[in-house]
């Protein structure tokens, strides 16, 4: 039982969190789940979705995995069928799942572009579209919640050129998305971190970083569990009227 203020409990609230086997994506849906959600953790990585499930099973949440590779429509297509069967339809959807691998501008390759692009901008698109669907039908509302990136809105570190666009692709998605569904009762709402130091963060290829990106926050570095709490606002009956909103979540980084 959530011990969460009415205003923040998501009890019984079926939560699907794409990339929910790493990194952000696993403080968001911890902390969705201690506000009392059922967790669906989609990944492409089986191990790392089963790590995150039995993780928050064994703190006493309910939750299940979901395999998809955001790159391919045909797996999304599958595999968002095959959950709203076994489980429903989803109260929320976050697409936090995404590459950031870096590419000098006059290096950049029109396949890395491409390759972020259908993670990063076209996977949420689809998300959007198979569970969007969905919720139309069921006709009792939903909430959308994007993680883009403080980089689309302001100069971070240097090769984030496609990342960067993609992320303002994504932005645009939810805004288009606000816009479609709001008639359904579905809100949508993006959060664009600052840095935080996570497995793909860490693995992420390219040029060494340059840039305002790498002076620390004035507050600290951000954990994933302060973008998760943002996360948990978009998401909570509190936000029931915020939509086509976007909350960065930088630690001041954005005042250096
Ligand atoms: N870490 C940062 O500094 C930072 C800053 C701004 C924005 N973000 C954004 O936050 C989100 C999460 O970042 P993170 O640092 O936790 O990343 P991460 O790489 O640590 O975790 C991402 C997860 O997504 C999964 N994933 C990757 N590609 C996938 C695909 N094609 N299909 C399904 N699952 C896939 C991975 O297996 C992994 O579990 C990303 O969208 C990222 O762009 C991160």
């Amino acid at each position: 039982m959530s011990g969460a203020s009415p205003g923040f409990d998501l009890h019984g609230k079926l939560s699907l969190v794409t990339g929910g086997g790493g990194g952000i994506g696993c403080g968001i849906a911890l902390t969705l789940a201690q506000a009392g959600a059922r967790l669906l953790i989609a990944d492409r990585d089986e191990a790392a979705a089963a790590r995150s499930v039995e993780s928050l099973r064994q703190q006493g949440h309910e939750a299940d995995a979901v395999i998809l590779d955001l790159a391919d429509e045909a797996s999304v297509v599958a595999a968002c069928a095959d959950l709203l069967r076994r489980h429903g339809t989803p109260w929320l959807l976050v697409n936090n799942a995404g590459l950031q691998d870096r590419e000098l501008l006059l290096d950049t390759r029109s396949s890395e572009w491409d390759r972020m692009m259908a993670v990063n901008a076209r996977g949420p698109m689809l998300m959007t579209r198979e569970i969007a669907r969905a919720m139309v039908d069921a006709g009792s509302g939903g909430r959308i919640v994007n993680i883009a990136s403080n980089s689309a809105r302001v100069p971070s570190v240097k090769g984030l050129g496609s990342y960067a666009a993609s992320k303002g692709a994504l932005l645009a998605l939810s805004l288009s998305s606000a816009f479609e569904l709001v008639e359904h009762g579905i809100t949508v709402n993006s959060v664009l971190p600052g840095g935080v130091i996570t497995p793909g963060a860490m693995a992420a290829r390219g040029p060494a970083t340059e840039g305002p990106g790498r002076r620390k926050p004035p507050l600290g570095m951000c954990e994933p569990q302060d973008i998760a709490a943002a996360v948990l606002f978009f998401a909570s009956p509190a936000a029931r009227y915020v939509t086509n909103q976007s909350l960065t979540v930088d630690a001041g980084a954005s005042l250096t």
